[in-house]
């Protein structure tokens, strides 16, 4: 898609304004977010336009103006062309999912870890997701296991009110049962001792909620997928950081890494790894 529009650019732009432009942007159903460099700040539109008639299937196009920030994890975005709207729907693995992009955290890139995350769970498990935001790993994770139950919980009212919209969209409204509020709260007061395997898509944050993770786990043994940023020279090197970091975080618990994956480079030298890990 990236070379697709540095190619449509040739006839508008010079070789130096091509090479600035960046090569990927998320298509999320019919919206496009693209990062613009700021050089370029002046060509926005063009670029807008000449993505709308090049991809039919878009109707909007927003420029993502920071990074993922605050608590719900959502970005700032600049409407530049199309329609005016922030709700689309998106498929992935099967199932469909109502997406807002402006009020709640959304990323096609992790399409593959979603997947390969639903085909490890085993018969009839209760999962507990602290960090469940639209529903996205939730409901792929019980549409792919029809005897697993999964408790999705997220601290944005949209996210949670989206996570209940989508689990009716998807027929698994029984088994994905969507819960408003601070994950720490939730776990405590209603899911102590309940789960099989704990869920902790909060890379940035997860390692705060350890104690509340383990406290969601049966007889406090079972499956966590922990999600870290770390800092490292190379992808090669992020997996050893990330295991020091496992190390640190889990050292008052017996625990073994299942699997580390470094998932992919989120800003400079920083990456997003998950650890697959068994509290014994
Ligand atoms: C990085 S997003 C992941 C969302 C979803 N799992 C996904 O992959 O699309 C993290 C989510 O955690 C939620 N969140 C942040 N702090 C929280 C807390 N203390 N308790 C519950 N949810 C929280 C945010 O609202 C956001 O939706």
């Amino acid at each position: 898609m990236g070379s697709m529009l540095k190619n449509a650019l040739k006839d508008v732009f010079s070789k130096e304004e091509i090479e600035k432009v960046y090569s990927s942007f998320d298509v999320i159903g019919d919206i496009i977010i693209i990062k613009i460099p700021e050089e370029l700040d002046g060509k926005k539109e063009i670029i807008a336009k000449i993505l709308i008639n090049k991809i039919k299937t878009v109707k909007t196009v927003f420029q993502q103006i920071s990074s993922v920030q605050g608590e719900y994890r959502t970005r700032r975005l600049c409407f530049l062309t199309g329609i005016n709207k922030s709700i689309t729907e998106y498929r992935e693995h099967g199932c469909i999912f109502k997406v807002d992009v402006l009020k709640t955290y959304f990323s096609p890139r992790l399409s593959t870890e979603r997947l390969r995350v639903s085909k490890l769970i085993r018969n009839n498990e209760i999962i507990v997701n602290m960090f469940a935001g639209i529903g996205t790993y939730s409901i792929i994770l019980a549409k792919k296991n029809p005897d697993c139950i999964v408790y999705s919980i997220d601290s944005n009212p949209y996210a949670n009110e989206l996570c209940i919209i989508n689990s009716k969209l998807n027929k698994v409204q029984d088994r994905v049962i969507p819960i408003l509020g601070d994950a720490r709260t939730i776990v405590s007061t209603q899911l102590k001792g309940k789960a099989t395997r704990v869920l902790m898509p909060l890379p940035e944050q997860a390692a705060e909620f350890i104690d509340s993770a383990i406290m969601a786990l049966e007889n406090n043994k079972g499956i966590i997928h922990y999600f870290a940023h770390i800092k490292a020279k190379s992808k090669l090197n992020a997996l050893e950081e990330g295991k020091l970091n496992c190390h640190n975080i889990f050292k008052c618990y017996q625990y073994k890494i299942i699997c580390g994956r470094v998932i992919r480079e989120v800003g400079p030298r920083i990456y997003q790894l998950i650890f697959d890990l068994e509290i014994i």
